[in-house]
């Protein structure tokens, strides 16, 4: 795996190619996405996972839709029908929304909508790549700096969930820091929360980090406060899945407390973001972001490589215990040391993000 790999990318024949992260770290698996009801099935069931590879699968969904509706014949209902089973795909990361409404927009001033849709979900995938490198870019004097107070020393960082390439297209938002930093010669080091229940930190980002060679610790999701108390982390990065005007983050479950444990212990915690998880329509995180709730059976069973080889999923508490599975939950900004966007770092608050983005104002 290299930098350069990406996560969605299509074929000569113009499918859509993704691979399935459901079965990641034990098989690497790719899936082709032939029609919408496809691209919606892989947001849904999380072979795509992550707000950004999530905004482009849901783009490359229309552009699938549009040709079905070409090849079939099919009224624009077709196609209207399309919009609204991919916009109630998954309910937190607002990169789905925007990305519809950019494909939606490209739509409505086309004459030919097959290439109107193919452009405009590429032109995505292409500008994530860019904004990722970016966010890096701008993230990466934080390492350095951190790695000057050490004396050279090792830099710890600590993340939750996968916020890497695997869930954008390439480069990743909190690991293009990290990644460029390693390029340069920095010595870094990743504590991983291993992020029940779906273990994206377990299965995604020790998996990415293995592939790009870069030092890690796999951590169960209570042992970050410890380590910060004792001085073993400088940095937290976390990615976030949508952020508010006032700057407040929603991100994995288990987020927040990270937050209230770094703020505590006086560690700078970052999120690292592309404008396109900005939501500027709305203030409160915590009463205007849509929490999604899933299946309790991801809690009750846990998922892995039994010592025989095979993939097993096990039941991990009584068959009739009810389980309760919110994926995401909202750090207030007032827990925010900054946000490391694509345009330079800023606070996390209205002024801050308007610093950066003036078009919003
Ligand atoms: O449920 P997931 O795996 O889609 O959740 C992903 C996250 O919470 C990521 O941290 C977030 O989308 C940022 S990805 C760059």
């Amino acid at each position: 795996m290299s930098t350069t790999l990406r996560t969605i990318w299509t074929t000569p024949s113009r499918h859509i190619e993704v691979i399935d992260q459901r079965k990641l770290p034990h098989e690497f698996v790719v899936v082709s996405l032939k029609t919408y009801q496809d691209a919606d099935l892989a947001i849904r069931n999380m072979t795509v996972r992550g707000a950004p590879l999530i905004g482009a699968t849901a783009a490359y969904g229309i552009y699938l839709a549009v040709r079905q509706m070409i090849e079939n014949g099919l009224e624009g209902s077709f196609l209207d029908e399309a919009f609204s089973t991919l916009r109630a795909s998954r309910p937190t990361a607002v990169n789905l929304f925007w990305a519809l409404d950019r494909m939606q927009s490209a739509l409505d001033n086309a004459n030919d909508f097959l290439d109107a849709a193919w452009d405009e979900a590429s032109k995505i995938v292409e500008e994530d790549i860019e904004t990722c490198r970016m966010i890096g870019v701008h993230g990466l004097p934080l390492i350095e700096a951190l790695a000057a107070k050490n004396n050279g020393g090792t830099v710890n960082i600590l993340t939750h969930c996968n916020a890497g390439m695997l869930g954008c297209i390439q480069w990743g938002t909190i690991t293009s820091p990290i990644y460029q930093a390693v390029q340069k010669g920095i010595k870094v080091h990743v504590w991983v929360d291993e992020t029940r229940p779906r273990n994206q930190g377990a299965n995604l980002t020790a998996y990415e980090l293995t592939k790009h060679g870069v030092d890690h610790t796999l951590i169960v999701d209570n042992t970050g406060g410890h380590l910060m108390q004792h001085g073993m982390v400088d940095i937290i990065i976390v990615g976030t899945d949508r952020t508010t005007r006032q700057g407040d983050v929603a991100n994995k479950i288990g987020t927040y407390l990270k937050a209230l444990a770094a703020k505590d212990n006086k560690i700078p915690f970052y999120v690292a973001l592309p404008s396109t998880t900005l939501d500027m329509t709305i203030q409160n995180g915590l009463t205007e972001i849509p929490i999604e709730e899933r299946d309790q059976n991801e809690v009750k069973y846990v998922v892995g490589k039994t010592t025989q080889g095979q993939i097993e999923s096990v039941l991990i508490c009584p068959e009739s215990t009810n389980a309760a599975n919110y994926g995401f939950d909202v750090t207030p900004a007032r827990l925010v040391t900054g946000l490391i966007t694509e345009r330079g770092i800023c606070e996390a608050s209205e002024a801050g993000i308007l610093s950066l983005f003036p078009e919003y104002n």
